[in-house]
């Protein structure tokens, strides 16, 4: 997140062999009384300030706005630029449903005559008055990012705890007495003694309740699973005054959340919880990844093995779709942390352990790359590669850690003529401006003279093309109906419409006018190219499948499609001249059988 400054010294907090995951640390052993009163005589929760306002913060605020219309929530973030776009018709992150909610909450609804519903005062706001804020909430939640550390001790592992370390010491510092301190960021296990020590420092002789209260939302889902949570974890002191302020955020949530998926635990049990819930998932997918190595070895099918083992309510179905490898701001984060607590509590074998699933990821996205390189003659010289996919996963716009930018890199040393990049919903600029930062070897984009073309077509992105390779699996990008394979990871799809359902939104011309946007807001910009708003260009529609005869047709022999998403009938494009190579699958698929 934009609050975290670059390179990075800071380190995770101290870790105690041994700890017994009592919360004395975080107890009430410094209060004075009447901080305490203070605390136990907190009334109701009227104003939340949430410090972050990123890919957590903002969908997190803006939900909790829309379900507590009478508690004020204000998003703060001192970064100015993404706190403007928040106030305008193009916020700076894109998912299903969180528009609407935004427009609901930020700018109110007028008094409609036809349902005889008053005026909806605005409760949602985004300021970078980020001390005044924070003085004037009873919660104070914090989601700043803590990305892995890379340099200094533990670097490629610790959780670079620097921006949350800038945002607590500015939390105890204007937070009110009795005001409730809420951990969201992920952070490492004993993090709540790290924020009583800087109580300590900075507020000596003052107290706050700390709570602990995961997220667990994931990019494309993001209203999605703060609507429907699984569960809401809140770790709390195991004191009276911990519980209640448990209580009080248990309140928040239960406007909407049936309170029996309200769970309150320890504090350390919380910030512990987070990291393995994501560790366990990665760990799923290396396993199923890795059993795609050898079912492309065997002649085994992984998307049968997958239903097969999936279908065992012990394992259960989910996560278990083979792919490139998982992408996204934070399982490899989280693994990394994991594995960083292990080793320095001196658990070298369960480090290990840990830090395997990393590797096996990498394993994956490397197999499938060299896959396409040697199907290919080991040349890539005069071909043209395309890309289809660059976010991490469908339905959403975000980039972050996509195994597309590796995938391209490696692809770019084999000096191509061109690597072409379509994706559906993200922004063809944001694609041009990472790869022109992270490519690392200058000029790689077409418009600087290189290799790498960002297209706002598939079909235009796909002519004259060598080989596909589908690294994202948009439903569009399919040759079949979507299907919703037992192996689905998530109970997709999420539209904005499912959301908007849900929620009874109302129609378009009962809204109040969006603010505009800045005249550098790059939504904007491809507004003007493509005629199309971008809120509706994000909208992913299942009905508008690739025309795959059409592509065939473009493309130049020898035509390959490389499968890294197990989304694509391989017989059917065998019908239609390509040949394909799928993840978890040996290849016999690449004759046409019919
Ligand atoms: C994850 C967690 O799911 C969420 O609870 C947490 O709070 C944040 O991290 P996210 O990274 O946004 O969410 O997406 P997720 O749906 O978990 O997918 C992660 C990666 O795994 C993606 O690259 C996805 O494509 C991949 N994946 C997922 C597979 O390759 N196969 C699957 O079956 C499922």
């Amino acid at each position: 997140m934009s609050t975290t400054p670059e390179r990075s010294q800071s380190s995770s907090p101290v870790l105690h062999a041994g700890a017994d995951g009592e919360t004395s640390g975080a107890s009430a052993t410094s209060e004075n009384d009447s901080d305490l009163d203070s605390t136990l005589r907190a009334g109701p929760i009227r104003n939340i300030c949430c410090v972050g306002a990123g890919y957590v913060g903002g969908p997190t605020a803006a939900v909790i706005a829309f379900k507590n219309p009478h508690i004020k929530v204000t998003v703060v973030d001192k970064d100015q630029n993404r706190i403007r776009r928040w106030n305008s018709r193009h916020p700076p992150i894109y998912e299903p449903g969180l528009g609407e909610m935004v427009r609901v909450s930020r700018d109110g609804l007028p008094a409609s005559k036809q349902d005889k519903k008053p005026v909806q005062q605005p409760n949602l706001f985004f300021s970078t008055d980020v001390s005044r804020c924070i003085s004037d909430a009873d919660i104070v939640i914090i989601a700043v990012n803590t990305p892995t550390k890379s340099r200094g001790a533990g670097a490629g592992s610790a959780t670079d705890m620097t921006a949350f370390e800038a945002v607590t010491a500015e939390v105890v510092q204007h937070a009110r007495l009795g005001a409730i301190i809420v951990e969201k960021s992920t952070v490492p296990c004993r993090t709540a003694e790290l924020v009583e020590d800087m109580v300590s420092t900075h507020r000596p002789g003052a107290h706050f309740e700390i709570l602990s209260n995961p997220e667990f939302l994931a990019a494309g889902t993001a209203v999605q699973d703060l609507l429907r949570p699984d569960r809401v974890i809140i770790g709390s002191a195991s004191t009276p005054e911990g519980r209640s302020a448990a209580e009080s955020l248990a309140k928040v949530y239960a406007a909407w959340v049936d309170r029996s998926k309200i769970l309150t635990i320890n504090l350390f049990s919380s910030e512990l919880a987070k990291l393995v819930a994501n560790s366990m998932l990665a760990q799923r997918l290396s396993s199923i990844n890795s059993i795609s190595a050898i079912c492309e070895a065997t002649g085994a099918e992984i998307r049968e093995v997958a239903t097969s083992i999936g279908t065992d309510t012990r394992i259960g179905e989910k996560f278990l779709r083979a792919g490139i490898g998982f992408g996204g701001s934070c399982f490899k984060k989280d693994v990394l942390s994991l594995v960083y607590l292990a080793e320095s509590l001196g658990l070298k074998e369960v480090g290990e352990f840990w830090r395997q699933v990393v590797i096996m990821n990498e394993y994956q996205r490397n197999r499938f790359t060299c896959r396409v390189i040697k199907c290919l003659n080991n040349t890539l010289v005069n071909k043209k590669v395309t890309i289809l996919g660059y976010a991490f996963k469908k339905n959403t716009s975000d980039t972050r850690d996509s195994p597309a930018l590796e995938i391209v890199k490696t692809l770019l040393e084999e000096n191509p003529r061109e690597i072409a990049i379509f994706d559906p919903c993200c922004n063809p600029l944001v694609i041009k401006g990472e790869i022109r930062a992270l490519c690392g070897f200058g000029n790689a984009l077409g418009d600087d003279g290189g290799a790498v073309k960002v297209y706002t077509n598939a079909y235009e992105a796909c002519a004259a093309s060598n080989a596909v390779l589908v690294v994202t699996e948009f439903d569009e990008f399919r040759n079949t109906k979507p299907s919703a394979p037992a192996t689905q990871s998530k109970p997709f799809p999420a539209p904005a419409t499912e959301v908007k359902q849900q929620q009874s939104f109302p129609d378009e011309e009962h809204f109040n006018p969006e603010p505009v946007c800045a005249s550098d807001c790059p939504d904007c910009e491809i507004e003007k190219t493509t005629s199309v708003p971008v809120a509706v260009m994000k909208i992913y529609k299942p009905q508008e499948q690739l025309d795959w005869t059409r592509i065939a047709h473009g493309m130049r022999q020898p035509k390959w499609l490389f499968d890294g998403r197990c989304i694509i009938d391989a017989k059917e494009m065998t019908r239609l001249g390509i040949r394909v190579e799928s993840i978890g699958s040996s290849g016999f698929s690449s004759v046409d059988t019919s």
